[in-house]
């Protein structure tokens, strides 16, 4: 709570710190409409969606929140058009050199969940050297979830845990939900309290499927790229208002 109780002045005054979602994920959807509603290429959707995701970050940083994960690219996303993907190929490894240095002045941890191998090599080396440079930075977990799917995620843990099995290390009932997510591409990082969804599409797209068994899910009709501060404030004053029960009365 140290770093909360530290930003509290920059926290708008109708939002409560003690009930701040500790980690925060999106779904960053919309830009190929954003970008056609202003007679744009889809590229430059992405683009303007990169703004939006510093923003974020910055923004969650300010408030004391203390972890963002995005879904920048999913499995399913190397169906799109060749060029497209290309773009956003290089978009990332763009992104990720411009921006490393002020993420390390902002003590930012930056770390990439998914099959990264299948990632090209010089994004894989730009991605090893930001993980790198930021390991023991405190203020804030940054996790972008790159070549992520959720289902792949959980076989590739099962195999690794079965593996496991296979050679004496682990037995079937010692299997519990801790071993389990600590073969997970998120080891480590706490489940999300709170998932956003922009431009009103209602489903959780293999992302986070084990992680988000009790998060909470805020849907905006707001494209990705308009999603601002204001937006973010409404979505944390929504959230403050439900009753989590995880199961319980
Ligand atoms: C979905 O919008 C967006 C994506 C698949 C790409 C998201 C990536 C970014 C915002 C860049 C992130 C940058 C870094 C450095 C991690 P869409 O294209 O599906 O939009 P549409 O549904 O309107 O077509």
């Amino acid at each position: 709570m140290t770093t909360q109780q530290t930003n509290l002045q920059y926290l708008p005054s109708d939002l409560k710190p003690e009930l701040l979602p500790q980690h925060v994920a999106v779904i960053m959807d919309g830009n190929g409409r954003w970008a056609k509603r202003q007679g744009l290429p889809r590229i430059m959707g992405h683009k303007r969606g990169v703004d939006a995701l510093k923003d974020l970050l910055r923004c969650c940083r300010d408030w004391g929140i203390k972890a963002l994960t995005a879904y920048a690219f999913s499995t399913e996303n190397w169906k799109r058009p060749q060029e497209e993907v290309e773009f956003l190929m290089s978009l990332f490894q763009r992104a990720l050199r411009q921006e490393l240095k002020e993420m390390v002045e902002e003590n930012v941890q930056i770390q990439f969940v998914g099959n990264l191998q299948a990632l090209p090599k010089a994004l894989q080396e730009e991605i090893s050297r930001s993980m790198d440079e930021t390991k023991n930075n405190r203020s804030i977990k940054f996790t972008v979830a790159t070549n992520y799917g959720g289902r792949q995620e959980i076989l590739q843990a099962c195999r690794a845990i079965a593996q496991k099995v296979q050679q004496g290390i682990l037995k079937p009932d010692e299997i519990s939900e801790q071993i389990f997510e600590s073969h997970l591409y998120t080891a480590g990082i706490t489940d999300p309290d709170l998932l956003i969804r922009t431009s009103g599409e209602m489903r959780l797209s293999n992302f986070l499927l084990w992680q988000m068994a009790y998060g909470e899910i805020y849907i905006t009709d707001t494209l990705w790229p308009d999603f601002d501060r204001a937006e973010f404030h409404r979505a944390l004053c929504a959230y403050q208002q439900r009753n989590r029960r995880f199961g319980g009365v």
